[in-house]
């Protein structure tokens, strides 16, 4: 890629979550926790042109790395996505997401009546459908576009 068409710039140290589905980069941000409080260097790329996507979103992280849960939360909203690892501006390591069977925590259920929301130490947990996720306790759906709702936010 020349310099011209270099738009967000390269980092030092830390991850690339790169050719997000086009608009998801804010819902990254919310499913990293990230809001500007941590200190964290944040750049954001939305709806930059690509050839594998027609458009794609880019989230740089400076000296973080992901937990495999936050992943696979990644990989419900983006399927497409690429985790690439920096370090000292190199790409050290470079993943594609993988749709897992379940997710633990980072995503909370909508039922308030469900164990996973109830005064207990029981960590939520989904199975992951072709639209969606569905609570292993209760049941219910939380569809694609409600993820970014419905993040444990603690
Ligand atoms: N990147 C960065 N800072 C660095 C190195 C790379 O921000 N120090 C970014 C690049 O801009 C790119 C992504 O990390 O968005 C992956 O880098 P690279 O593997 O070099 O790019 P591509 O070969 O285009 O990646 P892919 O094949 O995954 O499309
Ligand atoms: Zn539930």
């Amino acid at each position: 890629m020349s310099e011209k068409e270099l738009r967000v710039s390269k980092i030092r140290d830390g991850t690339v979550i790169d050719h997000l589905a086009a608009g998801q980069a804010l819902n990254v941000l919310a499913i990293l926790g990230i809001d500007g409080s941590g200190g964290e260097g944040v750049s954001i790329g939305m709806n930059i042109p690509s050839d594998r996507l027609a458009r794609k979103d880019i989230v740089k992280v400076e000296g973080r790395e992901l937990s495999q849960s936050e992943v696979d939360v990644l990989s419900v909203i983006s399927p497409e996505a690429t985790i690439n690892i920096i370090r000292d501006y190199e790409v050290v390591d470079k993943k594609r997401v993988e749709r897992p069977e379940e997710v633990t925590g980072v995503v909370s259920c909508p039922n308030r009546n469900c164990i996973t929301n109830a005064d207990e130490p029981v960590a939520s947990r989904f199975e992951v459908l072709s639209d969606g996720l569905r609570c292993g306790y209760c049941g219910d759906i939380v569809r694609e576009g409600e993820v970014a709702e419905n993040l444990d936010v603690s």
